[in-house]
Formats: structure tokens, sequence, C-alpha cells
């Protein structure tokens, strides 16, 4: 991968003052928005509208993480609303060729997510699909869990699909990405990290953006 890309998760930030959180990471490439219905995990964060107002109020691409069941009722949406990456997670559907192409269809890049016990093999055949495979370093549901390091076989197996010119995919990691796993992370061949605590829980979040990103680049 060339340039490393890192999307902050605002899971991390203050609820009450979205707008400021989402314009204080500098230059990030993407901003990460978890959403999660208290169904697929056990959590509950935010939905469409939250998302509606965030794309008001920040240039930076959303990247929404739907980590809900009934995708393909409700992953359109967030397409048709303007986020730049819709992702949904493969445990979730029956049929994720036809949520991919129903993101597409309404106009956003289309990811496909695994949680860290899911394999990558009986999805491989389908990636031609996605524009984005984000794979799960941490059972989802919570920021500020630590980082699994197994699941980079995964990340090793698609990097070389990929590089072999079988697949044009971006690969994008999530959960316990910090100062100290991004780079085996970035070695494993990660194209964009996602960083909740380690953006959202630093004095200066656009400093510690900077420093994942030359990290990830050494
Ligand atoms: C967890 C979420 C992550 C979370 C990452 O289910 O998908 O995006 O915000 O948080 P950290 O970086 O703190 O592990
Ligand atoms: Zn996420």
């Amino acid at each position: 991968p060339a340039q490393p890309m890192i999307a902050p998760s605002i899971l991390s930030a203050d609820f009450a003052n979205l707008a400021a959180e989402a314009n204080s990471v500098g230059d990030s490439d993407w901003l990460h928005v978890d959403v999660m219905d208290a169904h697929f995990v056990p959590n509950l964060t935010l939905g469409l509208p939250v998302v509606q107002s965030l794309l008001k109020a920040t240039e930076i691409p959303i990247d929404c993480h739907l980590m809900i069941e009934d995708p393909a009722r409700w992953a359109p949406p967030y397409a048709e609303a303007g986020a730049h990456n819709v992702t949904f997670h493969a445990e979730a559907t029956d049929d994720p060729i036809a949520v991919a192409k129903d993101i597409r269809a309404a106009g956003a890049k289309a990811g496909l997510s695994l949680k860290p016990g899911t394999d990558l093999e009986p999805y491989l055949e389908i990636l031609a699909e996605f524009d984005t495979l984000l794979v799960m370093s941490v059972e989802p549901g919570f920021g500020g869990q630590s980082f699994m390091p197994e699941v980079l076989e995964k990340v090793r197996t698609i990097r070389r699909r990929i590089d072999s010119g079988a697949l044009r995919l971006l690969v994008e990691i999530d959960g316990g990405i910090n100062a100290d796993t991004i780079e085996q992370a970035a070695e494993a061949g990660v194209d964009c990290f996602v960083a909740g605590s380690a953006v959202y829980g630093a004095a200066d979040p656009a400093l510690a953006v900077s420093k994942l990103r030359a990290q990830a680049l050494a």
C-alpha cells in the first residue's frame, strides 16, 4: 500500500460535541462512524439522523461501519445520505452481494467487515463486488479493547491477492490500533487504519493522527 490512511473513530469522541470533535482530527483521510443497534452487537450508538448531521458538519469523507442486523434494509440509506464508504458485516446477511450492489447504486463505496473469528476464505470469491474489506481486530461493540494480532493472517492473505492483481480492494483494520500496534498492521498490508481511543484519547487528536500515519509509513 502506498499512502497509509487514518480514519479516527468518533466512538471515542464526546457525543455532545460531535461537530467540533469531527473537525479536530487534522488531515485525517476518513472519519469512521460506528453504527450499532444493540442486536448485532451488545451496544447502541447512533444512526442515520446523526450521520446526516455529521455529513453537513465536516468535509472529511464519512466511513460508516454498520454493526447492525438486516443491512439489506438499513445500509443503502447511509449511501443515499452521502457517506463515502458504507461497510456492513458478513455475519449479518445471507446475501452480501445484493447489499453491496445497493450501496454502490446509491453512490457509495461498499465495504464488507469480518469479525475476528470469521474466516476470509468463504468471502474471497465475492470481494470483487466490494471496495473495502474491514478486518476487525477486536470483537465489535466497544472502543478501547486490545488488538488481536492473529487477524493479521487475513490481512496478509488479501494483500497477496491484491498485489498479484487479482483484486482491487482497500484493506481497513479496526480495533486496538495505537502506537504499539500500527506497525505490525502496516507490515501485514493494511491500507486504512481506524483508531478511536488512540486519537480521541490523545491531548492533541490531530497530532496523534500524523504520528500514527508516520508510524504506518515507517
Ligand atoms: C468497535 C468499533 C471501533 C472502535 C475502535 O466495535 O468498530 O471502530 O471505535 O476503537 P479503538 O481504536 O479504541 O479500539
Ligand atoms: Zn468501527
